[in-house]
């Protein structure tokens, strides 16, 4: 197979969080060659309509898949709870069915069953993401004794994509945010970060658990999940570059996000700015 007949893997997310997803997967499948986008001209997403969150997302999908992606990751709950599955169901089939779009939403819950005691269940999301309902449904199909207990944190988003994670106000917010979860149940066992941006606060969030519940981050689950597709769709798998490299588009200004990207990745990153 030549290198045109073969493509990269999109990761999209609204801005910096998919990164976070992208280290996960990069580290469990470091042969293929991914194509990062993330637009962080209109970030964040939490906080939009149904409406724009799915027209942004699928303007989106279509960039990538203009780029050559067959495959992509929604590396985003927002996008995953508002857009997917229209765009699955309803504008995949016309733009061309052989593409493929997956999410993070089902990958998380799957693995539930394996870390929570007794099924008390908390979620830290965006209001968008909460709002949907999204996590509940799944939860229900896939364990129905478990229950859920939901927290938008509509603040965390914005800290993280401002470069502010490690300030007093990102502390604040956690703390805030992390006392009103554990009002709600105060006997949770198991808090998931529902939105690929919280890694970025992990150790805040951690310090405010302080060891009431396991706190489970998102990255590592989607890898595992991808690379059990992959092994599932030989097809795909065959058709995916396997050079090792990245690419990185953002909406926003490049030099910003190379800033901030490196201080997520823990190494240099160079962007190219785009529009769509
Ligand atoms: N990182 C995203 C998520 O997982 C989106 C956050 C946002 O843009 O509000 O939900």
């Amino acid at each position: 197979m030549t290198h045109s007949d073969t493509f990269p893997i999109g990761i999209f997310d609204s801005g910096y969080g998919g990164l976070t997803i992208l280290d996960a997967i990069r580290r469990r499948l470091p042969e293929y060659s991914y194509l990062y986008l993330g637009d962080n001209a209109r970030a964040p997403y939490g906080i939009r309509s149904f409406d724009e969150i799915y027209r942004f997302t699928l303007e989106a999908m279509r960039f990538l898949f203009d780029r050559g992606c067959r495959l992509v990751i929604l590396a985003c709950n927002t996008a995953s709870a508002k857009a997917l599955r229209s765009i699955q169901q309803k504008d995949l089939p016309k733009i061309d069915s052989s593409r493929r779009v997956l999410g993070v939403i089902r990958p998380t819950v799957e693995q539930l069953g394996g870390l929570t005691s007794d099924g008390r269940i908390g979620l830290f999301a965006t209001p968008g993401t909460v709002a949907s309902g999204s996590y509940d449904i799944e939860i229900a199909k896939l364990y129905p004794s478990f229950r859920l207990y939901s927290h938008a944190c509509p603040s965390w988003v914005e800290i993280v994509e401002a470069g502010k994670a490690d300030s007093d106000i990102a502390d604040e917010a956690v703390k805030t945010d992390v006392e009103a979860l554990f009002a709600i149940e105060p006997t949770i066992d198991t808090i998931i970060l529902g939105c690929t941006h919280y890694p970025l606060l992990l150790d805040k969030v951690e310090e405010h658990v302080a060891g009431r519940a396991k706190v489970v981050t998102q990255g590592q689950l989607v890898a595992e999940s991808l690379a059990d597709y992959l092994r599932r769709h030989p097809e795909i798998a065959e058709r995916c570059r396997r050079d090792g490299d990245v690419e990185f588009l953002t909406t926003g200004p490049a030099e910003r996000f190379d800033e901030n990207a490196s201080l997520f990745l823990g190494h240099e990153v160079a962007a190219k700015h785009c529009e769509f």
